[in-house]
């Protein structure tokens, strides 16, 4: 027989049928039993006469709530029932995967325990629907990123995450034992994805793992993450980055929004708007009178950069001024952007860079990339670096490159920002941190 959705079973009344899933709750009563089994498409109530079968009722007794299950009975309109009007008259039972008892956690209780703790049992909490759904959107968005950049005659790449020297900068590089040698993670696929700007792909992308030996415990910082990144050959500019960005991310919006804006709002009471384009754009120069206007005063160390409150502020700042979500903050001084960033002419201190905050969080770095072997070999060394380390990427440069830009943007950063979670660890199908290797 085959499988039944359980959100089609209005359309099977009178029939027999087989349904999968778990056992949400069990009433254990006097001469009856109810069982309330869920799919992933629904719930419904089986009802089970324990007379009629007193074998399967004692089977049916012991089972642990979250039990896996495949039942077959009879479909029956039944006007007292809350769940849908209807409930299936149990004929058989069969246990495929006994849940033991008690559970760690009731992913359907009223009381949650805290998040480390879910963590450790995190398919269970992925269980709920509103988590399921994150994943479900992360797959529409995926496929709509893809689509766009299809269409938009780009090829995918798969860099290496191996590599023999640090793909960022020496801070927040993993190594690992390599044979007779020490190798790294890569922090991003940066140089790679440059380098298919020097052989000649003009435009690639790559959705990947990204690894950072970072130690901070913050809401929205993994060791472990997953990068979508892209490089374009040909530019003038940031600014041509930024045009494609906005275009790509609101064909990206209006995907998942189509297809799950409803849920969204149901699960998470966000109303997913897809943002219009342009985006505003602010130099980092106005960005800081923006802040100080407000009072803001960056600690010292943080000079030139941004820190979470001054991202926060100015996401509000935008939310106010504009009714927008996102902010480009363009312009950065170079002391606090890597080496490969290029400068602008009339102001070497400024890199032709961008940072965009969704909602105040930053959710993407890009910038136009130097591409010219001298220049950039001469910024590296301005930056403190050995060239010797990096002398496989600087070959990239040495004959004839194209300008080029591109971006590096954190999915679940924007996941976080679309449904506005609270923390990446909700974000993320399995999170990594300093204190965290498990599951
Ligand atoms: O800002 P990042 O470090 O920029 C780069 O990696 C550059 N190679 C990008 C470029 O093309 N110039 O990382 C890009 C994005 C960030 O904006 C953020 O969304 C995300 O990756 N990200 C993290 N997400 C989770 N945990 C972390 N520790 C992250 N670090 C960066
Ligand atoms: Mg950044």
């Amino acid at each position: 027989m085959q499988r039944t959705l359980i959100k089609d079973l209005p359309r099977h009344i009178g029939e027999e049928v087989k349904v999968q899933g778990w056992l949400q709750t069990l009433r254990d009563q006097k001469s009856m039993q109810f069982l309330i089994l869920r799919d992933k498409t629904g719930l419904v109530q089986v009802a089970h006469w324990k007379k009629g079968n007193p074998e399967l009722a004692e089977t049916i007794s012991k089972l642990g709530t979250e039990s896996a299950l495949t039942i077959v009975g009879k479909v029956v309109a039944n006007e007292v029932v809350r769940l849908g009007g209807l409930e299936i008259q149990l004929e058989d039972l069969k246990v495929e995967g006994l849940a033991e008892t008690p559970l760690p956690f009731d992913p359907f209780g009223e009381v949650l325990p805290d998040q480390d703790f879910r963590l450790d049992w995190r398919y269970l909490d992925l269980r709920r629907e509103r988590n399921r759904l994150i994943f479900e959107v992360q797959t529409t968005l995926e496929a709509a990123m893809r689509a766009y950049w299809l269409d938009h005659d780009f090829i995918e790449i798969h860099s290496p995450k191996i590599l023999g020297a640090a793909s960022e900068s020496g801070a927040e590089l993993f190594s690992l034992k390599y044979f007779d040698t020490i190798a790294y993670l890569a922090q991003s696929p940066q140089f790679y994805k440059q380098m298919a700007m020097a052989a000649g792909f003009e435009r690639v992308f790559e959705i990947g793992p990204v690894f950072r030996a970072d130690p901070s415990f913050t809401s929205r910082h993994m060791t472990e993450f997953t990068g979508v990144d892209m490089e374009i050959s040909w530019i003038e500019s940031h600014e041509d980055v930024m045009v494609f960005i906005e275009n790509w991310l609101a064909y990206c919006y209006a995907a998942v929004q189509e297809k799950h804006g409803e849920q969204i709002k149901e699960q998470f009471g966000t109303e997913l708007k897809v943002p219009s384009v342009p985006f505003p754009r602010l130099s980092m120069a106005e960005a800081y009178q923006i802040l100080k206007d407000q009072n803001y005063a960056l600690p010292p160390e943080q000079k030139g950069d941004l820190d979470p409150v001054a991202e926060r502020a100015l996401g509000k700042y935008i939310k106010d001024a504009y009714n927008h979500d996102f902010v480009f903050v363009t312009d950065w001084p170079f002391s606090v952007r890597p080496f490969y960033h290029m400068l602008h002419v009339d102001n070497p201190t400024l890199t032709k860079s961008f940072d965009l905050l969704g909602k105040g969080l930053e959710i993407t770095t890009g910038a136009q990339r130097e591409h010219r072997y001298e220049v950039l070999a001469s910024q590296a060394q301005q930056k403190g670096l050995s060239l010797e380390p990096i002398q496989d990427y600087l070959n990239f440069f040495r004959y004839g490159c194209p300008p080029h830009g591109g971006f590096g943007l954190g999915l679940s950063r924007l996941l976080m920002i679309m449904m506005d979670l609270p923390n990446i660890r909700e974000a993320v199908y399995l999170f990594r941190g300093p204190n965290r290797l498990r599951p």
